[in-house]
């Protein structure tokens, strides 16, 4: 007797203690603020509905390796003049996917038309993830200045994301750089539509990164930005980067590369743009310069980040016509432009003629 009612406690405790720990409904669900991290740090599968997160805080998700993250709601962040990022992601072997969710950084309510250097804006969205990582589908809408920002991240694929800042090209929406990439390696991102105020890409520094299908508007164009940092060496180097089947639409540049000469030595190599369609292009359709300096174009090129092996194949579209357009524009510093293949670039409708100092192989300038 003692001995069957002994079972049948037995069998109570593991029901009841099931029940409770219910892993998909209940524990797992995140539904406000507070919830986050305990839910972050024992669950594998995890929804996250609608919440706000409070000003100042971060939405930091430390995942398990192998998690499941599917956002259902609508994530907001209450307005706070601070840094950011209002989101980070760490993990490795991670799925991030959306099923109707939105992550809204209330941009409006920051925008003043002076983005970075304006009153302090966070950052929104940084992707720290390793080991085999996606993201699918996910939606970032009014971005207060950068959107997404890849940073010490490898081996992780982004697919089919939008980033929605058009609410900021009247609403006075600045720095709303799309993805910028640095210190990470093995990034790629396909199929995500992008309309903002400033680069739909912006690679700062990493290797081995492939871009396809990406949809650009608005903003400035796909870009490298290489050389910021004053030390030299791995920290002002991009190598194996590709853009293939993109298009960019009514932005100020189409494809943009700039090396800074205030910062360290550094290198581009083995880049290469494929398929690239351009329409109203304001000031210009490719757009590589190597004089940049206290952030601005300004005076003679340096060749302190040499860019070797750039190809650029099928790059063709229209200007907007507009005063300031230049299809080409190309300024190289002494030995900073090397092993250029360009074939199939032909871009119309600028109302400046092209200006190279340097003629990459296969194109006229
Ligand atoms: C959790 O919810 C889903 C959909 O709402 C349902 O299909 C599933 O059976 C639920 N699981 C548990 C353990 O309650
Ligand atoms: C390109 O991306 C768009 C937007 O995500 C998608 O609708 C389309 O199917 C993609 N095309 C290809 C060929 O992958
Ligand atoms: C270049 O990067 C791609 C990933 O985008 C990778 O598959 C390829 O192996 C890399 N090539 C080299 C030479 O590292």
């Amino acid at each position: 007797m003692a001995f069957i009612f002994n079972k049948i406690l037995v069998f109570v405790i593991i029901a009841v203690s099931t029940a409770t720990s219910s892993p998909l409904n209940d524990s797992c669900t995140i539904s406000s603020y507070d919830s986050v991290s305990s839910v972050v740090s024992s669950c594998w599968s995890i929804v996250m509905e609608s919440f706000t997160v409070p000003g100042g805080q971060q939405l930091t998700m430390n995942l398990m390796t192998g998690a499941t993250v599917t956002v259902k709601g609508t994530i907001t962040f209450e307005h706070n003049e601070w840094t950011g990022p209002l989101v980070q992601i760490y993990g490795s072997r991670i799925t991030f996917q959306n099923a109707g969710g939105v992550f809204d950084g209330q941009g409006a309510s920051y925008w003043d038309g002076k983005g970075g250097s304006g009153s302090t804006k966070p950052k929104f969205f940084r992707i720290k993830t390793t080991g085999g990582s996606t993201f699918n589908d996910i939606v970032l809408k009014n971005c207060p200045v950068q959107c997404v920002s890849i940073s010490s991240a490898s081996d992780t694929t982004l697919k089919g994301w939008t980033l929605d800042v058009s609410a900021g090209d009247k609403g006075g929406g600045h720095n709303t750089d799309g993805f910028d990439l640095s210190s990470s390696h093995g990034i790629t991102i396909e199929n995500a539509v992008v309309k903002n105020q400033d680069d739909c890409v912006a690679i700062n520094q990493g290797y081995n990164y492939y871009f396809r299908n990406m949809t650009c508007s608005g903003g400035h164009g796909l870009s490298l930005s290489v050389g910021l940092n004053k030390n030299s060496g791995d920290v002002n180097t991009v190598r194996n980067v590709t853009f293939t089947d993109c298009v960019v639409k009514d932005s100020m540049n189409g494809i943009h590369i700039k090396t800074h000469k205030d910062g360290g030595d550094g290198a581009i190599t083995d880049v290469t743009y494929n398929n690239i369609q351009l329409s109203g292009i304001v000031n210009y359709g490719i757009n590589i310069q190597e004089n940049y300096a206290n952030g601005g174009s300004s005076g003679d090129p340096v060749g302190n980040v040499p860019i070797t092996n750039l190809q650029l194949s099928s790059v063709t579209g229209t200007m907007s016509g507009g005063k300031k357009s230049m299809a080409v524009y190309i300024l190289c510093g002494t030995n900073g432009c090397s092993n250029w293949n360009w074939w199939d670039v032909s871009i119309t409708h600028a109302k400046k003629t092209n200006s190279c100092n340097f003629t990459p192989n296969g194109f006229t300038c």
